[in-house]
């Protein structure tokens, strides 16, 4: 099987994971990676046994790398995944895709151009209880949808200082919402503030409401001293919850309670082979460029609403 030369640009925290788990696929081969901390950069490629770079220019100039992640700090993602689409390179863009809905439609719009493959890093519809819940809405065991919950609270990670807790946290929810339902909220009303962090709304309440009557509520916050990310689905005929951390998924209807059993699964595993799998087109596209899109939107709307004290409404 040919595998798909990759590399990583940021190997951070999370650029890191990205890097060892192309190395673990059998779909991809990990070829460079690249970070502006050239001390980083050069550990991570001596860690994995491939070439470091610091000028993504010139990383960018090799024609065996087909793919590259984007995992940079966040106000720097955008720039990245231009200058890899430009390179003709497909791309995975790490959350939030862009520090403004303007840069992600030009990202949008030149992978369309180009025909090259553009997802965002929405790592939760990896979880394999999404899949479940997803289905059980789709087929209406759950009955009717009404409400989602979503619960997303820990301490501050000290690394993020470029974007607040909406666009850095509550986006995996928002973006959540929006698939599960399978509709576009009409609009959002928030509460946002900061405690403890100086530039940025470190805790955020979030309403989406939908037109067909359906609501969200997200709660997200670094101030939390334990971490929970939890998901409740409310149907008619059933409640479904879910546990991002333990992926455990509990169904509650009239008669029982049932913990569906599956193994834990990696969910950037999935994600990653998922992304290899689409480019040689194997798969369909989870996640399109349009859905990192339409959550900025959301979650940029979401900030205003705070700072007007108004509901605003989403078109
Ligand atoms: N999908 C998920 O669940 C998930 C989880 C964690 C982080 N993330 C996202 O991944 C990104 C990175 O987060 P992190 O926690 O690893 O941050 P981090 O600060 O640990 O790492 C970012 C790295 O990017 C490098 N960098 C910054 N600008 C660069 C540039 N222009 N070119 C090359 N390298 C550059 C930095 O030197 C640093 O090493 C963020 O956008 C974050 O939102 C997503």
């Amino acid at each position: 099987m040919k595998k798909l030369g990759v590399a990583v640009v940021g190997t951070g925290f999370w650029g890191r994971n990205h890097a060892r788990v192309f190395k673990e696929l059998e779909e991809t081969e990990l070829l460079a990676v690249c970070d502006i901390n050239a001390e980083r950069a050069n550990s991570i490629a001596k860690q994995f046994n491939v070439k470091a770079y610091t000028s993504l220019g010139k990383m960018l100039k090799r024609k065996d790398i087909e793919a590259v992640s984007i995992c940079t700090w966040s106000i720097n993602l955008a720039k990245g995944a231009l200058a890899a689409l430009k390179a003709e390179k497909h791309v995975l863009v790490e959350k939030p895709m862009a520090s403004s809905v303007k840069q992600a439609e030009i990202l949008r719009e030149t992978a369309e151009e180009k025909e090259l493959h553009l997802t965002v890093g929405f790592l939760m519809r990896f979880i394999p209880g999404i899949q479940h819940i997803k289905e059980a809405v789709e087929n209406k065991t759950i009955g009717n949808l009404v409400c989602a919950t979503a619960k997303r609270v820990s301490e501050w990670p000290e690394r993020i200082g470029d974007v607040g807790v909406v666009k850095d946290t509550a986006i995996h929810d928002i973006d959540i919402t929006r698939y599960l339902f399978g509709e576009e909220p009409t609009a959002v009303y928030a509460k946002t503030g900061n405690m403890k962090h100086k530039k940025f709304e470190d805790y955020a309440q979030i309403m989406l409401t939908f037109e067909s009557g359906k609501s969200a509520f997200i709660e997200s916050n670094w101030l939390t001293p334990y971490k929970t990310r939890t998901l409740v689905i409310t149907g008619s005929k059933a409640i479904m919850k879910l546990d991002y951390i333990t992926q455990e998924l509990t169904i509650e209807d009239a008669k029982e309670t049932m913990q569906p059993r599956y193994s834990w699964q990696e969910p950037l595993k999935l994600e990653l082979r998922h992304f290899a799998n689409c480019i040689a087109g194997k798969e369909k596209p989870l996640t399109s460029g349009m859905d990192g899109v339409k959550a900025l939107q959301i979650a940029e709307a979401a900030l205003k609403s705070s700072a007007t004290n108004r509901m605003v409404k989403l078109r």
